[in-house]
């Protein structure tokens, strides 16, 4: 924690309490009030946390008003151009960027994990044939927990160390799984002379029948997806993480935690709810009709993949995305196909729309994953699985930074209660 050189006073019903007030190497000051309640004997109240900060972390920095993501300090843009997913993992775990010997013994490493317990297919087998692929990975994460007896030992470095390898490794084959699972298809086992993205591609759309070659564009195009959704400050679904690791539960349990908070619509779920409302607009000429929906207060529907709650300009991930959608439509010759043209004709209407303007709802990175998702081939089903791939390397981050903290405790918020005073129980005959 950096040392405290100004204070804040609050004071009310005559009292004074100094709050201290700590200056980050970004972003706004903090004010301490972890001794608020001890000394004043009150509370903060901040439903949604949208002026908390939850913990210190020396890994990811958003600025929403700039439209910035840094990954220790280097600018989401240039990783997305010049690194690739795995080295943007070592930069996430470690760090630093990785040299070149650091590079291939960390991905030799996350190599010789990526195949899954063998038992582990009967759990899959357990599954309807219909069930969303996110409950049968959110069932399987969990249950590594049953698997992998040597990596659950929270306070051994080294333990922590092989769960991270892990997870990040033997995700993609539990995604991979589900969605064959779903589709009735034999699962395919991951290579070890191939790429972390083309394997991917490969356990997901291969079949024993024939061989798979991997396209290098797509490839490179997922690749980019997974570093786009590495990590993401203490969005809801790491916070999940962060909360569920304080009580000392084991990696794979707090991992699976956070698979289920992604799922929602607002958060990880937008990339399938965004495609599907797309789906549902069909054609160009109605898309004046859901961005009036979109702006009737008395109305709950949203523009799935707009808004976000800290950026307020853009979104840099969408940016990088939008050029990686239009490389992939162009290859794969859907630029005409009809979900992506309504997608590009409410794109232009819905920036150009004042109320958007005001409101700073632009286009978030669920917008343009999903255009690219569905143009390679994934049903939307899959689309958030995908995004829980990518953010595992940002959810083992922080938890990592978090068990190593020394500030480190179980985590327990407080209300501000407004049910009832006590009361004496009624018996039945006299209510
Ligand atoms: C992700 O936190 C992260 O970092 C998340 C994420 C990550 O990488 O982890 O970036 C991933 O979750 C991206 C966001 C994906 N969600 C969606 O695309 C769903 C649609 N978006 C909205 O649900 C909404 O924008 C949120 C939830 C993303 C953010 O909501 P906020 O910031 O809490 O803002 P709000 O709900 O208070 O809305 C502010 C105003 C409201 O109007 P008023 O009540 O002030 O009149 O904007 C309106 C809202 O009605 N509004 C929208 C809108 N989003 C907000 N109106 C229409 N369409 C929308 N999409």
């Amino acid at each position: 924690m950096t040392d405290t050189k100004k204070s804040a006073t609050l004071s009310f019903d005559g009292k004074s309490f100094e709050l201290p007030i700590y200056s980050p190497t970004a972003g706004p000051d903090v004010l301490d009030i972890r001794k608020l309640y001890a000394q004043a004997g009150v509370f903060t109240y901040d439903p949604g946390f949208t002026s908390t900060a939850s913990c210190d972390s020396t890994i990811t920095y958003i600025d929403g008003i700039k439209g910035e993501l840094l990954h220790r300090g280097y600018p989401i843009d240039q990783l997305a151009g010049k690194s690739h997913y795995l080295e943007v993992c070592y930069l996430l775990l470690y760090g630093n960027l990785p040299s070149a010997a650091e590079l291939e013994e960390f991905e030799d490493r996350v190599t010789r994990h990526t195949m899954l317990h063998e038992q582990m297919m009967y759990l899959f087998r357990g599954f309807r044939r219909d069930a969303h692929p996110m409950a049968i990975i959110t069932g399987a994460v969990g249950a590594m927990s049953a698997f992998y007896h040597d990596s659950l030992d929270i306070t051994d470095p080294w333990q922590r160390e092989v769960a991270s390898v892990r997870m990040i490794a033997k995700m993609p084959t539990i995604v991979s799984m589900a969605y064959k699972y779903t589709l009735g298809q034999p699962f395919v086992y991951p290579r070890n002379d191939l790429d972390y993205a083309s394997n991917f591609l490969r356990m997901c759309f291969a079949v024993p029948a024939e061989e798979y070659e991997v396209n290098p564009i797509l490839s490179r195009a997922m690749d980019r997806i997974f570093t786009l959704h590495a990590d993401h400050e203490q969005n809801a679904s790491t916070s999940t993480v962060r909360l569920a690791s304080s009580s000392g539960a084991n990696p794979f349990a707090c991992i699976a935690a956070g698979v289920a908070c992604l799922w929602g619509p607002s958060h990880g779920g937008a990339n399938q709810a965004c495609l599907e409302m797309l789906k549902e607009i069909g054609t160009v000429d109605r898309i004046p009709e859901f961005i009036a929906r979109a702006k009737d207060k008395d109305d709950p529907f949203r523009l799935m993949g707009f808004g976000h709650r800290v950026y307020k300009n853009t979104d840099p991930r969408a940016t990088v995305l939008k050029q990686s959608a239009d490389e992939v439509l162009e290859l794969l010759g859907v630029e005409n196909n009809p979900i992506l043209q309504v997608a590009k004709e409410l794109e232009k209407q819905a920036i150009s729309d004042p109320y958007f303007a005001e409101k700073k709802l632009f286009p978030n990175v669920d917008f343009y994953s999903g255009i690219i998702l569905e143009a390679m081939g994934f049903p939307t089903s899959m689309f958030t699985p995908i995004f829980a791939l990518s953010r595992t390397v940002g959810w083992i981050s922080q938890w990592k930074e978090m068990i190593a903290d020394p500030q480190n405790k179980i985590g327990r918020p407080r209300q501000l209660y407004l049910g009832e005073t006590t009361r004496d129980y009624v018996d039945i005959e006299d209510r």
